[in-house]
């Protein structure tokens, strides 16, 4: 089939270079022509393990074409997929959709061949209804459908999630689409994706609340964290004990730092503004959104305690800065308000990440990068392990560690507390 990506940000370029891989063509179209052409250069925008290779692979074969010619790329294709971003409004928490709209203004001076319009973004409930507006003022309504198809891919396992995904959500009333685009999504079923059809409003409100319950269940468990550290109780334990009862499932039931990343928190706001907008309060999530703003503060008063309250020249080392393992993304990273408050009241912060030195740590003074594990952690008084990198999860700290007393403040829970004590290894996880 003839698919067109608009937007090569994480979502249309991950999903476009899966769908031609899968025997597609494929034409992601953006804007901004330097990026197009460095990704007919083979140079990836940003950071997500084995999509280099999928892009070059497809790229030659002339199964993925690159194209800044947005009216020319939709002519040529048969369904459209917007992949724009929806970014949170300052001050409002709502989603900013100016993007979409634009894409869908363009699409209506389109030729007149029949099309299906795709919102791959995430969108809050009926702006499908909206965009259908958009096209119906020029066009006929039997030339276009307008779809929902959320993506759940996750950064850093992107490639996976598409090929192998729990669900494909199609949400559509139309019936040719519907066959159209199972039809499309037929390797991914035959390999055991289930694929749902619903209403195109229940497509765009799965997709947030979705995102939604995943934020609500990790800030459960990081409360539950909050009453095992006063306890004495390793959370570890009760993530495993609830995590068995199939009804709850052990994924996303890790404590750790404040839930960051490029959706959940917009996502949570942008839930609970759509919900205000038809005068329905979300409580549940409102409390989720304030729980983890508040995450970063305590996690914060921890390390003060951690150093008996004597921060100033305190050289502490973060390992890893990003959001979370495998990916390059500082978007809502909890360290952007430890590491500030921290060099604050006078500590002296280096950090190490996999995916090098970070911009947005570029302007603090005190605060420094090493390019290896080694000359980051061996001078340090607190080593706080912010990721939960491969890298690392065997560290021979002992044998690294210049200073003899030294501290570790385990924020993703890696290492055996009972292993630690067992080295004479000053350490403490989230959670107990
Ligand atoms: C998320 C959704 O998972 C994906 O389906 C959606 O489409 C895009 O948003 P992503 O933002 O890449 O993906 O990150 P994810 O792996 O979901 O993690 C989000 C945050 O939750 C990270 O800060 C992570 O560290 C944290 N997290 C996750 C935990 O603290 N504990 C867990 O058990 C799981």
């Amino acid at each position: 089939m003839k698919l067109c990506m608009i937007g090569t940000g994480y979502v249309g370029l991950v999903s476009g270079v899966c769908f031609a891989d899968l025997g597609n063509d494929v034409i992601c179209v953006d804007k901004n022509n330097e990026k197009i052409e460095k990704l007919k250069k083979g140079i990836i925008p940003i950071y997500e393990p084995g999509l280099e290779e999928l892009v070059k692979k497809n790229f030659k074969n002339k199964k993925l074409f690159f194209s800044s010619n947005l009216q020319e790329s939709i002519n040529k294709s048969d369904i459209i997929f917007i992949c724009v971003g929806t970014p949170t409004k300052k001050n409002s928490g709502e989603a900013d959709l100016s993007q979409v709209y634009d894409v869908a203004k363009e699409i209506k001076k389109s030729s007149s061949r029949f099309k299906i319009i795709i919102t791959k973004s995430t969108v809050p409930v009926t702006t499908g209804d909206k965009i259908e507006k958009i096209l119906s003022k020029k066009k006929s309504k039997k030339l276009f459908s307008v779809v929902s198809n959320p993506e759940f891919l996750r950064e850093g396992e992107a490639i996976r999630d598409f090929s192998y995904p729990d669900r494909i959500v199609i949400g559509t009333n139309d019936l040719r689409s519907n066959r159209i685009l199972k039809n499309l999504y037929m390797p991914l079923i035959s390999k055991g994706a289930k694929y749902i059809n619903t209403s195109r409003r229940a497509a765009e409100l799965i997709k947030y609340a979705s995102n939604a319950f995943l934020a609500t269940k990790i800030t459960f468990i990081n409360e539950i964290a909050n009453l095992c550290e006063k306890t004495n109780i390793n959370v570890e334990d009760i993530s495993i004990g609830m995590g068995l009862d199939k009804r709850i499932g052990s994924r996303f039931l890790r404590a750790g730092p404040a839930y960051g990343g490029s959706c959940f928190p917009k996502d949570t706001k942008a839930i609970t503004k759509t919900a205000d907008d038809f005068k329905i309060n979300l409580t549940l999530i409102k409390s989720v959104i304030k729980s983890n703003e508040n995450r970063s503060l305590l996690l914060l008063k921890r390390v003060f305690r951690i150093l008996n309250g004597k921060v100033k020249n305190k050289k502490i080392c973060f390992l890893g800065v990003t959001f979370k393992a495998n990916t390059d993304d500082m978007r809502d990273s909890s360290s952007l308000i430890m590491i500030p408050s921290l060099i604050k009241r006078g500590a002296i912060i280096n950090y190490y990440d996999p995916t090098g030195k970070k911009q947005e740590l570029n302007k603090y003074k005190n605060v420094s990068f090493s390019k290896d594990i080694k000359s980051a952690i061996s001078k340090a008084d607190l080593i706080i392990i912010h990721t939960e990198w491969n890298d690392f999860k065997s560290i021979n700290f002992k044998s690294i560690m210049k200073k003899k007393r030294f501290i570790i403040y385990d924020m993703r829970n890696i290492y055996s507390r009972m292993k630690m004590k067992k080295d004479n290894i000053k350490y403490y996880g989230v959670g107990g």
